[in-house]
Formats: structure tokens, sequence, C-alpha cells
């Protein structure tokens, strides 16, 4: 089997989880803004993992029609720290009918990396969140978050990933 990794990354999560898997497997991990179809000519299969931005994983669509015709494994690198409802509601928007193995490695969340629109959209739901005390106290971490980066991220999380990989 011939494998790589392939990732896009925000605020780099994503990247740090693409960097441990590609250490542990002993394989490359490529940016799919910096790849095209010919860097993965030569692999048969391709993990790919992305940030989840509405419960949607970035750069999905692009990275199947990179890797049509190999096997792949996607993984999605999110804000929350495992909550099962959340993942679930991940995968099911993003991999509806079981087509690829999925996995969930939580990321984190960092205000201060954000750019652009999501930096802008993030603005509105805070300050929506801090209109109502209630909503204070449920997303309270979230809220934190602007202020303090948070990052879940550890090598223990890939353990999965990597045992079903040497399945294959
Ligand atoms: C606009 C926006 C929407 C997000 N939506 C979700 C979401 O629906 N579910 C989730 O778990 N995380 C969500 N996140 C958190 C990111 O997925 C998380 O920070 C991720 O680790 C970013 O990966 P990256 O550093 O590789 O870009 C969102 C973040 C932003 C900025």
């Amino acid at each position: 089997m011939k494998i790589a990794v392939l990732y896009k990354s925000n605020t780099g999560n994503t990247k740090k989880y693409a960097t441990m898997i590609s250490k542990e497997l002993m394989c490359k991990a490529y940016d799919i803004t910096l790849t095209d179809k010919k860097a993965l000519y030569q692999y048969d299969t391709i993990i790919y993992g992305g940030p989840v931005i509405i419960y949607k994983i970035k750069k999905l669509r692009q990275a199947k029609r990179l890797c049509k015709g190999k096997k792949m494994i996607i993984f999605a690198c999110g804000g929350n720290p495992g909550i099962e409802e959340e993942i679930r509601k991940i995968k099911n928007t993003n991999i509806p009918n079981n087509e690829y193995p999925f996995f969930y490695l939580p990321g984190g969340l960092n205000f201060a990396k954000q750019k652009g629109i999501f930096k802008f959209g993030l603005t509105l739901v805070k300050k929506w969140i801090e209109k109502k005390q209630e909503r204070k106290e449920k997303y309270d971490k979230f809220l934190k978050s602007f202020y303090e980066p948070i990052s879940y991220i550890k090598e223990e999380n890939i353990i999965d990933l990597i045992s079903f990989v040497n399945t294959l």
C-alpha cells in the first residue's frame, strides 16, 4: 500500500494532526491548497483531514476529486472535545452513507488566528451568546476561546486511525 496524508488547515490544528499521522505512518503529508492530481498519482490510499466549519469538512469535495479511484480515509478536526452527538452530526453531514472510514479528531479553538469572514462571523456569534446569561453558561468554553486558545490535540487521539490503517 502506498499511502499519504492530504489536509486543509485554517488555524493549524488539522495540520498538526496531519503531521503526527504522517510521522507515525512514515509517509508524506500534503497541503491540499498546494497539491495537484499529479503529486498524488503514486499513491493508492489517501488519508484526508480538514477542519469542520458549520458541520462541513472543508475542501472534502476537492479532496474526493483529487483522490478519484483511490482508497480514502477521512478525518474531521473540529472545535468540540469529542461530544458524541456533534460527531454524529459531522459524520452524517459529510459521509451520510458510510462511503469512507471516518474519524473525528478534536482540534481546538483559536480566535486570534481566524481571518476574514470567519473572524467576522464568530464575532457576531459571540455577541449573540453574550446577550443571554443562559447562553453564556452553555457556551462558556467557546467564549473563553476568544481570549485564550483552546487545544484538545493529543498524540493519543490518532491511535484509532493509525490502528485502522495498519489493518489495511
Ligand atoms: C466559522 C467557524 C465554524 C466552525 N464550526 C464548527 C462546527 O460546526 N463543529 C466543530 O466541531 N467545530 C467548528 N469550528 C471549529 C473548528 O473546526 C476548529 O477550530 C478546528 O480545529 C480548526 O482546524 P484548523 O486549525 O485546522 O483550521 C468552527 C470554526 C469556525 C471558525
